[in-house]
């Protein structure tokens, strides 16, 4: 994982490099650094921890005057958290200083063959072999640092973001990139590079997305981009569209609660241009050349890791009932591993909020190889899942800075829900008089939300009495099932209590012998086609005293009188109460983490973009 940015122009690079390291610290926080080149030379100065503590260790340092400088925030795969594995790396020399994102998988042979030839290192990571190796090639070969990264990659196996400095070359940056995000910002006169756009945003909004597989050269202020196999290619320069604002804290205390209350306005831009009730109008541009496809297909796989599986395992309901089509929802990270069974005639839909996970890009490319057509749901624009997949539709949520999702889920789930909804009416499994009912219900949840919202007070008076439980149970059943896994990841994530999600049903099987009056059980118990059945499995937990806690449809009095807490929200069709049931375990999970002192939006071992296997 990890965050790198970079800069070369006219201005201070410094603090450019570290307001971007801090909107990149969602990606890994382990340790920070920069290296900066000016008249006294090439430094590095890198602390283990976050970017405010590299900024306390820079604050003692006067010589950080520079034009160009490169930055990173780490996510350790290789070598503890420490000074030392921290980026960036310097070459045995000393001359080229490098910043890497992503893994090098034969960095060990590498190694041994370096150390052979005396070379001395100073970290456990892969990242400093990956430097040497280039300096190595750069003296063997005779040629220009571009060449010799160039023909270094050839031989190093993993993925990659890098940026790297000479010190003989003021003005220059190299970057190469595969399997691991690069995007480059042109100023004027002035470039930027980063894992995303967010550092870049704020100076300019033309941005290039390196390819895999593609080197940048910077140098006297020209871009250049080749192929490893040295083709030169012409940059395309794409308009980046996102508002500053999207990336700030605007007043909230964190990005997580900022971001839980920004559903009702990420849902609607999600739904806008797309969903018209009105006028009967369901339109998602991305599907318009594969509905073919999509309509006629045997199966639908959804695959993706976390919080976008859960909003899968919503999307099979959805489109089981509206569309009647089979469908399985599968773990990246294990169908990959499989021998799955996959043909052209499967419609493979992916879901990822950052559009980077490593797992869900390789199983993307495995069910491409077999023929399968591709559709990927992402929230983040040009990130490398969309640009992986045949077709695909945005979520539109905006940027999603804390590292637990809240928004972009929903979002996802509403993406899911139209084509559930335009698929369910083009083969006939839904009728018109129904699908404009349900079109009209969907256009209602903005709203919903926004009152589903005002329960906060409410849920965190709960989460005051609830903070230091140890354990918690999830329940729910049918839509709500994936709701109660995402509830319980949530609280894990966050506030590190162990929770567990199941479907209701699944308690009498085993969990309930967990079942005392320590354990707290949330239910979604909201008034659908299994309320009766979940209304017994309640009476279960309280015959054996544990505390309920009922997430549950506005107006209801029997499960009030049986549970021990209720929370309200709004009445909708049973398909679309993930959206609304959902909002309340986010804020539980939100007020426990922080009564317990927990850093919400990074908690510990975590990373928003998973790009590594
Ligand atoms: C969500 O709260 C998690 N941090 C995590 O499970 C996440 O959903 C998962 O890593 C998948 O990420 P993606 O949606 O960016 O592919
Ligand atoms: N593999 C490198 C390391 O452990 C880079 C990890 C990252 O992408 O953050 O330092």
């Amino acid at each position: 994982m990890c965050g790198i940015v970079a800069y070369v122009g006219k201005q201070e690079a410094l603090p450019i490099i570290i307001k971007g390291l801090k909107r990149l610290e969602y990606r890994g926080y382990d340790s920070a650094g920069v290296a900066l080149l000016n008249e006294n030379g090439l430094s590095i100065y890198k602390k283990k921890g976050k970017v405010s503590q590299l900024e306390d260790f820079l604050a003692q340092n006067q010589d950080i005057k520079s034009t160009i400088g490169i930055g990173h925030t780490r996510w350790a795969t290789h070598g503890e958290p420490n000074d030392a594995n921290a980026h960036p790396h310097y070459s045995s020399s000393e001359n080229f200083a490098m910043i890497h994102n992503g893994i090098i998988e034969n960095y060990e042979v590498l190694k041994t063959d370096l150390i052979n030839k005396g070379y001395v290192f100073h970290s456990e990571t892969d990242s400093e072999v990956f430097i040497n190796f280039i300096e190595d090639v750069y003296k063997n070969n005779d040629c220009s640092i571009e060449e010799a990264v160039r023909l270094a990659l050839h031989k190093v196996v993993g993925a990659y973001a890098i940026v790297i400095m000479h010190k003989e070359e003021p003005d220059t940056l190299i970057a190469a990139r595969k399997g691991s995000p690069l995007v480059i910002g042109v100023g004027e006169d002035e470039y930027f590079l980063a894992s995303d756009a967010t550092p870049i945003i704020e100076y300019t909004n033309q941005v290039v997305y390196l390819d895999d597989y593609e080197i940048a050269v910077i140098r006297d202020n020209k871009l250049q981009i080749k192929t490893i196999e040295n083709v030169e290619t012409n940059p395309y320069i794409n308009q980046l569209e996102m508002e500053l604002e999207a990336i700030e804290k605007g007043g909230y205390e964190h990005f997580m609660l900022k971001e839980i209350n920004e559903q009702p306005r990420s849902i609607a831009d999600c739904m806008r241009g797309r969903l018209d009730a009105k006028n009967g109008r369901l339109v998602l541009g991305g599907l318009r050349d594969y509905m073919n496809k999509f309509q006629n297909a045997d199966r639908i796989i959804i695959m993706a890791c976390g919080t976008s599986w859960h909003a899968g395992l919503v999307a099979e309901y959805l489109f089981e009932e509206f569309a009647r089509i089979p469908v399985e929802v599968e773990y990246a990270s294990e169908f990959r591993y499989r021998n799955p069974v996959v043909s052209e005639k499967d419609f493979v839909i992916a879901i990822s909020q950052s559009g980077e996970t490593a797992d869900t890009l390789a199983a993307i490319e495995l069910a491409k190889s077999k023929g399968a057509t591709i559709f990927g749901v992402c929230n983040v624009v040009g990130s490398s899942i969309p640009r992986a997949t045949h077709a695909g539709s945005y979520t539109h949520a905006g940027p999603e800075i804390g590292v637990a999702s809240t928004k972009a889920f929903t979002a996802q789930i509403s993406v899911l829900t139209m084509m559930a909804l335009m698929l369910g009416y083009q083969r006939g499994t839904l009728t018109e008089s129904r699908y404009i009912q349900l079109l009209h219900e969907l256009e209602a949840i903005p709203a919903k939300v926004e009152k589903a919202l005002l329960m906060n007070d409410k849920v965190e008076k709960i989460a005051a009495q609830y903070k230091d439980a140890r354990n918690f149970l999830y329940l729910g059943r049918g839509y709500n099932f994936p709701v109660a896994l995402e509830g319980a990841l949530k609280l894990k994530e966050i506030s590190y209590i162990h929770a567990e999600g199941y479907p209701a049903a699944e308690m009498k099987h085993g969990p309930i012998a967990l079942i005392d009056e320590e354990m707290p059980v949330v239910f979604i118990a909201t008034k659908d086609s299994s309320y009766e059945k979940i209304v017994s499995n309640i009476q279960e937990v309280k015959a054996r005293k544990g505390k309920v806690i009922a997430v549950v449809t506005e107006g209801d009095t029997q499960v009030k009188n049986m549970a021990d807490h209720v929370i309200e929200i709004p009445e909708t069709h049973e398909a679309f109460v993930p959206l609304l049931a959902v909002v309340p375990l986010q804020q539980l999970s939100y007020h426990i983490a922080v009564m317990r002192g927990c850093n919400v939006d990074q908690p510990r071992n975590l990373a928003k973009s998973v790009t590594v296997e």
